[in-house]
């Protein structure tokens, strides 16, 4: 793979993003929303990029990607694991599936996102779910009433069908 045609790839997209909004500073925070839509996270040449592209200072830009906290200045991995860690899904034993899904995945409190760009796993509050307390969530769908066995199943079935 070259990476000179990646990166020529990218900026193609995001050229066609920016012409989708007029070059408008004004719409900094949906174009960045569209930019991440397509790398699932904000990469850092492709924020110069769009900061030249925009005649805004990147700080300018980096604040905005910075304040929103559904941005992403790193990667992340092509599935996200949420689990909930707030006091309801805490108390029925999330702990034990945190612990689980990290070790499984090779990952730990600062270390998210799994080396080969497959898994981030993230704890977050309160996911308002708590009667199905432990709550996790893959790839937007949730599973209630988690345990570490279930959430290694359903980790190894989507290591399955990558791998298929
Ligand atoms: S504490 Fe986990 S869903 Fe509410």
């Amino acid at each position: 793979m070259s990476n000179d045609n990646t990166a020529a790839r990218s900026f193609t997209k995001v050229l066609e993003i920016l012409e989708e909004h007029d070059f408008d500073e004004h719409r900094i925070v949906s174009i960045l929303q569209a930019v991440q839509a397509e790398y699932r996270y904000l990469p850092q040449e492709v924020l110069t990029f769009v900061a030249t592209s925009l005649k805004v200072s990147p700080a300018r830009l980096y604040g905005v990607a910075t304040f929103y906290s559904h941005f992403s200045l790193e990667p992340k991995g092509k599935h996200i694991i949420k689990m909930c860690d707030g006091t309801a899904c805490h108390v029925r034993g999330s702990k034990a599936v945190i612990d689980a899904v990290r070790e499984k995945l090779g990952l730990s409190e600062t270390k998210i996102t799994t080396n080969d760009l497959m898994f981030t796993f993230e704890t977050v509050a309160c996911l308002g779910a708590c009667g199905l307390a432990p709550v996790m969530v893959i790839d937007e769908e949730v599973h209630g009433m988690m345990t570490p066995e279930e959430a290694i199943k359903l980790i190894d079935a989507i290591m399955e069908s990558e791998n298929a």
